[in-house]
């Protein structure tokens, strides 16, 4: 049986909000890659350090993209020992698809590469400085590389979501390393597999950080009238006593990072609260992180200077010829027939009837869209995708055009494990850590913005050759595109969302559906609890400023009517019947115009056009291990 290819109800995406980037070029490296903290000698790991002073809320300038792997996770793609160590690998190198709004690309499970920071900012069980300004990429708006309704060679072989970004969620000193916030299911499982150490949480920290406000706010209050005696058995009797009794069975752990001497108090408030205190070596001065780690803060993103490539990569600094534009670890994906898709299908099995999800290998779709953005070689399996910084944004130019490649780091600190480079692709496949480092390289002196080329290799060439000569062919019979959400988002920017829909009536191009940014409160006493249909009614929450929505509050939703123009503020208010989950449809009311928007509908995407251009790029022959090919021709 086939799986529906349409989400059962119509779907929605949204506008924009503010933030200032620090300015870039001239001034010091504001992100080095360097050795972690979580990593030792023996067994390194790479993380992100401050190279400036962020201030809360400051966006951290590495505005990624978010490639996605549709429907990838699933049984079918580890139904081999091997291939179940290759897929939990990458899944644990990547984020669930609703930070992109990238949830409904497939019918089952969709997950997004981030590269840059996006991978590289490390999870730490105690602490975070980063976490998504998810609105960035849920109300990005759309590339203006291709024309509604018209065909375009990039079309499908670009990833739609970019904009993620990740802002700094307190002050981050320079020389700090980065942590992301990875998200409640990650802690909690983290805490659960540590639940029997006294290991140090988050919100140990938070709850220390809070006590020892209220104690320093008391001590102040009563400053002048209480000796240094008395400050300490108040202090005592504080931390023995209440502390137990205000957090449970944390209050040993939590106890251990307050001192017990009043006058350290504000001495721990004053390194930025009781993680920084008693981390204190976490932050690296300039000359640790000039010998240990390398910028990886000179390029930035801007429209190439090829008209078909869409996003280019351009030097914010002066690049020496040999020196390194940017760094890039590189997560080895050891079997590149993961990547083609097939149609998915239901298998019964016969004794029990339990029912799985199998693909049809008759029935071969295309390759996942990942692929374009990873390095290869023909005669073997394994691909390579790059996390550098913006190393994804970097096009193609001919040998002799262009001013860089790409090759094995031979940084001290932040090195390639060459020892990797013997090993089959069978043996790389089980490591489960990124260990294979490249580097991008400048073949002559490169200015400040330039665009940056690497030469793609003579594989990929002919094959964009070829997809050319085909695009060029069907282009002459058919230049129309079937419209996308994108499309959809620019026309009904201005334009009131269509009102008139009757049951299951889809106003819009089939390909697409409706979504909207929802939370909700409950109705004021005295109306109907539920509309005629039985359906329970809420109010939409006014709170919900665009900063702050995030991909969970995204539902497929259809509007069913809308006030009139409104004098002032949003253009809108509409009534909405919002799927909360597959048997779950609530009404809610006063959803302004700019928290509806469009996506498209599962499998309808752009990225799932099956001419759509597909090919790694390759590495240099002479770079490319003998130990890993296994594809002799
Ligand atoms: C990216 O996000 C920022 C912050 O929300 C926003 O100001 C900017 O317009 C967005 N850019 C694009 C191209 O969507
Ligand atoms: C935590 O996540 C890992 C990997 O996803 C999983 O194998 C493990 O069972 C989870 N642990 C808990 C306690 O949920
Ligand atoms: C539109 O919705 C907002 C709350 O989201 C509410 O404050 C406002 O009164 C509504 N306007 C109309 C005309 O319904």
């Amino acid at each position: 049986m086939l799986l529906a290819r349409s989400l059962s109800f119509a779907i929605f995406i949204a506008a924009c909000t503010s933030s200032v980037v620090k300015g870039d070029g001239d001034g010091e490296c504001r992100l080095w890659l360097g050795p972690s903290h979580l990593g030792t000698d023996n067994d390194p790991e790479f993380g992100i350090f401050a190279g400036v002073d962020f201030a809360p809320d400051e966006i951290i300038p590495d505005i990624e993209v978010a490639i996605p792997l549709v429907d990838w996770t699933e049984q079918f793609n580890r139904d081999t020992a091997l291939k179940n160590m290759i897929v939990e690998f990458v899944e644990s190198q990547v984020w669930t698809g609703d930070f992109a709004g990238a949830k409904w690309e497939g019918d089952q499970n969709t997950i997004v590469a981030i590269p840059g920071i996006g991978n590289l900012a490390n999870y730490h069980s105690g602490y975070h400085n980063v976490d998504w300004l998810q609105s960035a990429a849920l109300l990005r708006k759309p590339l203006d590389l291709f024309e509604s309704g018209v065909a375009h060679p990039a079309r499908g072989a670009i990833t739609p979501y970019h904009n993620l970004t990740m802002k700094a969620t307190e002050h981050i000193p320079a020389g700090m390393e980065l942590f992301a916030n990875f998200g409640e299911t990650w802690d909690n499982n983290q805490t659960m597999e540590d639940s029997f150490q006294d290991k140090l949480t988050r919100w140990d920290y938070q709850h220390a950080d809070q006590i020892l406000d209220a104690i320093i706010a008391f001590m102040d209050q009563y400053d002048k009238d209480l000796t240094p005696d008395l400050q300490e058995n108040i202090l005592d009797f504080m931390l023995e006593k209440i502390l137990g009794t205000a957090v449970g069975k944390r209050a040993k752990v939590i106890r251990s990072l307050i001192p017990d001497n009043p006058k350290k108090l504000k001495a721990v408030k004053e390194a930025g609260g009781t993680f920084l205190y008693r981390n204190n070596d976490l932050v690296k001065s300039q000359k640790w992180l000039k010998k240990h780690a390398m910028c990886m803060d000179n390029l930035k993103v801007g429209p190439s200077t090829i008209p078909e490539a869409g996003r280019g990569a351009f030097t914010t600094r002066k690049i020496a010829k040999g020196d390194v534009v940017v760094p890039s670890p590189m997560v080895h994906i050891a079997n590149e027939e993961l990547f083609n898709m097939y149609e998915i299908i239901e298998k019964e099995d016969a004794k029990t009837g339990d029912v799985t999800l199998d693909i049809d290998k008759s029935n071969f779709l295309q390759q996942q869209l990942l692929i374009n953005y990873c390095f290869g070689h023909r005669e073997s399996n394994i691909l390579l995708l790059p996390i550098g910084s913006y190393v994804s944004m970097i096009n193609h130019a001919p040998a002799g055009k262009a001013n860089a490649y790409i090759t094995w780091s031979r940084h001290k600190h932040v090195t390639n494990d060459h020892g990797l480079h013997d090993l089959s692709i069978e043996q790389l496949a089980e490591r489960n850590k990124v260990g294979i480092v490249m580097v991008v390289q400048a073949l002559r002196d490169i200015e400040v913005g330039e665009e940056i080329f690497i030469d793609y290799g003579k594989e990929w060439e002919a094959a964009w050759k070829e997809h050319m000569a085909q695009w060029n062919k069907d282009y002459e019979q058919d230049k129309t595109w079937q419209l996308t959400a994108d499309d959809m988002k620019m026309q009904y920017k201005e334009k009131p969302f269509e009102a008139d829909l009757t049951d299951g009536i889809n106003p819009y191009p089939p390909s697409v559906a409706t979504t909207c940014f929802l939370r909700t409160e409950d109705l004021p006493d005295g109306r109907p609890r539920r509309n005629p249909d039985g359906l329970e009614i809420f109010l939409y929450a006014e709170d919900l400023s665009h900063d702050e929505i995030t991909g969970a509050d995204m539902y497929v939703c259809d509007v069913i009517s809308r006030t009139d123009k409104l004098t002032d503020g949003d253009l809108y208010n509409y009534t909405v019947l919002a799927k909360i989950s597959d048997d779950d449809i609530v009404q809610v009311e006063n959803v302004p115009h700019g928290s509806i928007t469009f996506v498209d509908q599962p499998y309808q995407g752009d990225i799932h056009n099956t001419g759509g251009f597909r090919h790694y790029i390759s590495l240099r022959d002479g770079d490319f291990p003998q130990a890993w090919r296994n594809i002799r021709e």
